[in-house]
């Protein structure tokens, strides 16, 4: 593997996911294959799980890593091409990128939308070139568009908890919109429905996506999904629900207003099948999700946030076993 930023970079979900759950098993088995090899990690945006699962990830593997937060310790960057920078940009990506590349077997990198463009977001600009001119593999650690190595997660952690019907029903998920008082980017919903997608191609579970009118994500995502506007008609039936506010795609990067009724708790979950519910995290307490369902039973939160070490540790083991 050369490139993860989607589900399209991965051949198997089955697998890949069987792959991440032999690392859980025996996370030291591979320690000669990073051996004096580097992970760089680049953060151009905030992070706590993804920052240390992937670094604890890459020392499982025996690599040295080093994290750079770019946008606060580096120099300001300049992304387009053929300008005079003669303003507040001091270095350019083509040379920023191309030097990170010569100190690094494998990067990663951090690149939030800015929720200003729908176009320029949407077209990764950024996170393309740094692929291009760092001349490495390159993991995404969310880009403007997708969270891979969240997505990955989230499906080894259906994957384990699910228990198998002797009937073969598969698990019925429900990507579950819910209130936020910032506009959050799409990447989280979008990469959660395009795995989601794709693993209900590969017959493993049904999906649906619940969201207020105003709220549809970008079709290239949701290929295949049941989209409905009522939350409790949704969650008729759910084993997994996964909550999580996005803003608009179609009013690109806005808060529009939504009828009440859409925060994940306690009353909800009784539309369910006694469902599990999952967060990517940070997640805001009692305006997302309750607190109740948070600290309660059903919550998968935090066994989640576990599964990023494992899902992070078989990607770059897939990568250093490419590495000549
Ligand atoms: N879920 C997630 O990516 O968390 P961080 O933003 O803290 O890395």
């Amino acid at each position: 593997m050369k490139l993860f930023t989607s589900v399209h970079d991965v051949k198997s979900i089955k697998q890949f996911v069987k792959d991440a759950l032999e690392l859980k098993a025996n996370p030291y088995a591979h320690q000669a294959l990073g051996k004096n090899k580097t992970l760089g990690l680049v953060f151009m945006n905030p992070s706590l799980r993804t920052r240390l699962s992937t670094q604890k990830a890459a020392l499982n593997l025996g690599m040295n890593v080093m994290v750079m937060n770019l946008d606060k310790e580096g120099w300001a960057l300049e992304t387009q091409d053929g300008v005079v920078m003669n303003g507040s940009t001091v270095e350019h990506i083509r040379e920023a990128a191309a030097v990170m590349g010569q100190y690094c077997d494998i990067l990663g990198l951090r690149s939030f939308p800015k929720l200003n463009n729908r176009e320029e977001d949407y077209s990764e600009d950024f996170f393309n070139k740094f692929v291009k001119y760092c001349a490495v593999p390159v993991v995404s650690l969310e880009s403007a568009t997708r969270h891979p190595l969240q997505s990955f997660a989230d499906i080894i952690t259906i994957y384990e908890t699910w228990t198998k019907k002797p009937d073969g029903t598969k698990p019925k998920v429900v990507l579950a919109w819910a209130p936020h008082v910032k506009a959050l980017p799409q990447a989280v919903p979008n990469s959660f429905a395009e795995w989601m997608c794709k693993a209900k191609e590969e017959e493993l579970i049904d999906f649906t996506i619940a969201h207020p009118a105003g709220y549809e994500l970008a079709e290239q995502f949701i290929t295949g999904a049941t989209i409905e506007h009522n939350l409790d008609e949704a969650l008729a039936g759910a084993d997994y629900v996964y909550v999580k506010n996005w803003s608009s795609y179609k009013d690109y990067g806005k808060v529009l207003n939504y009828p009440d009724g859409w925060m994940m708790n306690n009353d909800k979950l009784k539309f369910t099948n006694d469902a599990k519910v999952m967060h990517c995290l940070p997640v805001r307490r009692d305006l997302e999700l309750s607190s109740e369902i948070l600290d309660g039973p059903n919550s998968l939160v935090i066994h989640e946030a576990g599964n990023r070490l494992w899902a992070a540790q078989a990607v770059i083991k897939a990568m250093l076993e490419e590495l000549k």
